[in-house]
């Protein structure tokens, strides 16, 4: 059912998503007069606060998380929000939630920012609250679970009260412009999509660099690890972007069709695909930081690294290496994809002493946004001694392509769209499914062989391994 929700439920109203990135979107969209003028925020979380407290504690959420250019008059948002303490384990306090929601005149979004543990008691409150009618729907930030299994249970319970068509999975990858504009480029022009394919693509590199740490969530990440933190879900979208066929419409049946039908394709990573790697104390732009052992008050088999060679077994990308990597505490952050072409069939002018090198793509997702492509071109002269070639840049950086244009945070496009209900950029079941089915086989692996990670100094680019994992391929990581 369609519609615009003008009331937005907010579980984990006090915790760190919400003030770095929820309210801080929600006042931004309101600033630019997106939100309905009734859309009405109800936060709830265990802390006991009154609406008035909230309003005071957001505040301080968007003083301090804002960018200054951003902030404006706050008193119109913070009259939108409203509060009700709740401790979700227990049925008890859900009818005071209902309340104080009220009765919404078209529908009602809630977004769940808890810890996954809380998914189950939290739908059983909100059925017995009548608070899962069909003009609700229901938004689930990550992470959802730990392995296929308890992903499986987390979405049996939410399906057990919500359609698929009212529940909207973020992965907030998908909300960063420069992730939709893959989808821009590869389909709204007709250079690529030819040579979008293993007879003219020698591989495709994805890495996604933190400079960051553990960030102070030592029980959550050292749990997680590199590959359930980042591959699983983030990592795997872009694979999908990038390799999927090219959907009939811009809609989320046919983009989650075709992305799904990808990481179906994903071939099982044997022994000797993957590295993992821990840091230790190394230095970040000068400045001298702690080994991850350090930062835990212990030592830890988590990795905070991981490389892995991938394939997606189907017609288009048959022999075509993906590359993958991802890690904390590493020299830069960088979030990019590589397109790697191959080489002209024949050279007309190797004998004339050039040498050449293939056209390679890379698509900047962060910190920086754009494209380059390398072509080759002729360094001018009268080439009396040969002609020489080099290979330049053909560069598009977003921000100048579209000056004056609101560079928006991911959040705010994702909570746009489940206020409007666009589950475009939202994962369906069957693709979390798929993305924890090649996870979980990975992890397996490492359990069986005993993989431990390497340790890798902070600041460089992962174990050495991770380079020889590419090397031996005779493909260095783009850096
Ligand atoms: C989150 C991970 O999903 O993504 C974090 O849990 C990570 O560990 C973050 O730091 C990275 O997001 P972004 O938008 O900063 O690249």
């Amino acid at each position: 059912m369609s519609f615009t929700a003008d009331r937005l439920l907010l579980f984990g109203a006090t915790g760190d998503l919400a003030q770095r990135m929820l309210l801080p979107s929600l006042f931004a969209l309101d600033a630019d007069g997106l939100l309905a003028p009734d859309l009405k925020i109800i936060g709830t979380a265990r802390s006991a606060m009154s609406d008035s407290e909230y309003r005071n504690f957001a505040r301080a959420a968007l003083e301090k998380y804002l960018p200054a250019e951003r902030r404006g008059r706050m008193a119109e948002f913070l009259n939108r929000l409203a509060y009700q303490t709740l401790d979700a384990t227990t049925l008890e306090g859900y009818d005071a939630l209902a309340r104080k929601v009220g009765t919404p005149k078209h529908g009602l979004a809630i977004f769940l920012s808890t810890a996954p543990s809380l998914f189950g008691p939290t739908i059983k409150g909100l059925q017995s609250a009548g608070l899962t009618g069909e003009n609700v729907r229901m938004c689930l930030e990550k992470p959802l679970g730990t392995d296929l299994e308890s992903s499986r249970e987390i979405n049996d319970a939410v399906a057990g009260a919500f359609p698929e068509s009212r529940i909207f999975r973020i992965d907030h990858y998908l909300g960063k412009e420069t992730v939709q504009n893959l989808l821009a480029l590869r389909f709204a022009n007709l250079m690529f999509e030819p040579l979008w394919n293993a007879a003219h693509i020698d591989h495709v590199q994805i890495t996604v660099a933190e400079t960051v740490g553990l960030e102070g969530r030592v029980a959550f990440y050292d749990d997680a690890g590199a590959i359930r933190d980042m591959v699983q879900n983030h990592m795997l979208q872009l694979l999908a972007l990038v390799a999927m066929e090219p959907p009939a419409h811009f809609d989320a049946t046919a983009v989650r069709d075709e992305k799904v039908k990808v990481l179906r394709a994903l071939r099982a990573v044997v022994a000797g695909e993957t590295v993992t790697g821990q840091y230790r104390a190394g230095a970040i732009g000068g400045q001298a930081v702690p080994g991850y052992d350090e930062e835990l008050g212990r030592d830890s088999g988590t990795e905070t690294f991981v490389a892995i060679k991938a394939h997606v077994d189907n017609w288009r990308w048959k022999g075509v290496p993906f590359y993958l990597r991802t890690g904390k505490r590493l020299p830069r952050r960088v979030t990019e994809i590589v397109i790697q072409f191959r080489c002209v069939p024949h050279s007309i002018f190797a004998g004339k002493g050039a040498t050449m090198q293939p056209n390679r793509l890379v698509i900047g997702i962060q910190p920086e946004e754009n494209i380059t492509l390398s072509l080759m071109a002729k360094v001018p002269g009268l080439d009396r001694e040969g002609i020489r070639l080099r290979s330049v840049p053909l560069n598009i950086a977003m921000p100048d392509a579209f000056t004056g244009a609101v560079r928006r945070i991911a959040y705010e496009r994702l909570l746009l769209d489940l206020v409007e209900g666009d589950q475009t950029l939202f994962v369906r079941r069957d693709e979390v499914e798929a993305q924890w089915e090649w996870v979980d086989a990975i992890r397996a692996g490492w359990d069986a062989e005993g993989l431990t990670p390497k340790t890798y100094t902070a600041g460089s680019w992962g174990p050495s391994a991770a380079i020889a994992l590419a090397e031996r391929d005779g493909v260095t990581w783009h850096e």
